[in-house]
């Protein structure tokens, strides 16, 4: 092969390489679910489907956007996403919330605060606050289905997921 020619590839694969790095997702700007991991938070508080968010990196001022709300079984509880919703992120904690609520006995109650601690993310609803292992929400639920989609997540953790109370 001539020298010509070894350059011409070796230029050919230099060009290809940075095809494939540009193209590489994680090269993009990152992704609502990405963002809340980099707050110390599972993904699995938002739910699949995200469209669009803002965020204000200096006062942790975000919103999030759905194409239409958002209604799934997580736990023992029934919980709706308006297709916006707010607030306030910092590390592990999450707050002035607005567009998640929580359907408690018959009562849907919106979700103020979650608030990180150790495995333990704590939601607050104002009146009272419980607390689930950060376990359950280690993949995004599906609006509709849940994490029930495939039943995956339950026979996992092998608990019982009814056992649970507010
Ligand atoms: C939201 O709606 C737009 C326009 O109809 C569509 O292109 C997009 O795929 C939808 N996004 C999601 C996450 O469903
Ligand atoms: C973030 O919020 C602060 C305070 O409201 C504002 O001054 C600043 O311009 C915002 N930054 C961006 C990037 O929007």
């Amino acid at each position: 092969m001539g020298s010509a020619t070894a350059q011409r590839l070796i230029s050919l694969a230099a060009t290809f390489c940075l095809i494939l790095i540009k193209a590489i997702p994680g090269n993009s700007s990152p992704t609502a679910y990405e963002v809340l991991e980099g707050y110390d938070f599972p993904v699995g508080l938002l739910p699949k489907g995200v469209r669009s968010y803002d965020l204000n990196a200096t006062t942790g001022q975000f919103s999030a956007y759905f194409n239409d709300s958002c209604s799934f079984r997580q736990a023992s509880y029934q919980l709706k996403y308006k297709p916006a919703i707010k607030g306030y992120i910092s590390n592990g904690k999450l707050s002035s919330l607005e567009g998640i609520s929580v359907k408690v006995v018959f009562m849907w109650m919106d979700i103020k605060e979650i608030i990180r601690s150790g495995d333990n993310l704590d939601f607050s609803v104002g009146v009272g606050k419980t607390g689930f292992p950060v376990d359950y929400f280690e993949d995004s639920p599906q609006c509709g289905c849940g994490l029930n989609c495939g039943r995956r997540q339950a026979r996992k953790l092998g608990i019982n997921p009814f056992a649970l109370s507010w």
